[in-house]
């Protein structure tokens, strides 16, 4: 109950006014929402762009060094107190244990009191267990050029340990099921200039913007292609990016302002999204383009 109070206090603070809920669906300033398209209707570049992919997962996907230097981050002494994640950090399944941990977050966490995804559990142990300053880490917390940061390696590393899994967040734990219902609440938020939600986009099958195909998160199956993307190496650019990252990018799409980093709100949307994939394989890094 405590995590809808906060949520409903952020939404007042950050966003429209609270008589922009509910709004009929019609968008303003001409903005449309995305017409849907057959879902098997395919343009060229994106089977030029599935041929690709297939061959890259077979050759080696480049989400592999960032998963290979995650691994050094991950077994490394670091940090002002010198002590490796593998010696101190506990992603649900034990001290060190990474096997199977990714698909089992976001996942409740009683040492710090809250439902956390992969990266935010992570950049938790290094700020606690490492001695990082979370403000450090929040600087600049996606990759960019040629700059990745190391948690982003180390999420990567920790995802890649999970592959071929099958998804299993914790629904029945009291704690997750209500970020769960929170992230469901936020999925149907309609808000910002043009009045959309993420299920503007994302609620139906067969969206479709510009020659993306946008997943419909309210489903088994769409939530599965969400979870499956990221963390992923995209093409455009040569970057590795988490869910995190990918979350706080449809704010933007949204027109919304980005919540911080590591908040509660993203981790609501990851909580929802990904327990929607429940029982369904986890097939390990992705690529995009
Ligand atoms: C204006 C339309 C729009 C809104 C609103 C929107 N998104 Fe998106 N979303 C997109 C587009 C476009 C992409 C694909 C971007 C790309 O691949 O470059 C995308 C991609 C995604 C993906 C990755 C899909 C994949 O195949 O890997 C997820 C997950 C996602 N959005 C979730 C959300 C969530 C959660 C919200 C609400 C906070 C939201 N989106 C709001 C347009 C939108």
């Amino acid at each position: 109950m405590k995590y809808r109070i906060a949520f409903v206090a952020m939404l007042a603070l950050v966003m429209q006014p609270a008589s922009a809920q509910n709004k009929p669906a019609t968008a303003k300033k001409g903005a449309k929402p995305p017409a849907a398209a057959p879902a098997e209707q395919k343009d060229a570049a994106t089977l030029e762009f599935e041929k690709f992919r297939t061959q890259m997962e077979q050759e080696g996907n480049p989400a592999e060094l960032f998963e290979v230097k995650g691994e050094e981050f991950w077994k490394t002494k670091r940090g002002p107190k010198n002590v490796s994640l593998a010696e101190s950090c506990d992603l649900g399944l034990g001290i060190g244990v990474v096997k199977g941990a990714y698909v089992q977050m976001p996942r409740y966490f009683a040492d710090a009191g809250k439902v956390m995804d992969a990266e935010r559990r992570i950049v938790w142990c290094m700020v606690e267990k490492q001695g990082f300053k979370f403000d450090d880490l929040a600087k600049k917390p996606f990759a960019s050029g040629e700059y990745t940061p190391e948690q982003t390696s180390l999420v990567t590393y920790v995802a890649g340990q999970s592959k071929d899994m099958k998804i299993a967040i914790p629904l029945k734990d009291p704690h997750v099921k209500d970020v769960y219902e929170i992230g469901k609440e936020i999925v149907a938020y309609r808000a910002g200039p043009y009045d959309f939600s993420c299920n503007t986009c994302h609620g139906a099958d067969g969206k479709r913007i510009r020659m993306q195909n946008l997943p419909n998160i309210t489903t088994a199956k769409g939530s599965l292609t969400a979870v499956l993307g990221w963390p992923g190496y995209r093409m455009t650019g040569g970057v590795m990016l988490t869910p995190q990252w990918r979350m706080g990018d449809c704010f933007r799409q949204q027109r919304f302002p980005q919540p911080k980093y590591a908040s509660d709100t993203i981790t609501a949307l990851l909580t929802y999204m990904t327990a929607n994939a429940n029982g369904q394989m986890y097939k390990g890094l992705g690529i995009k383009r």
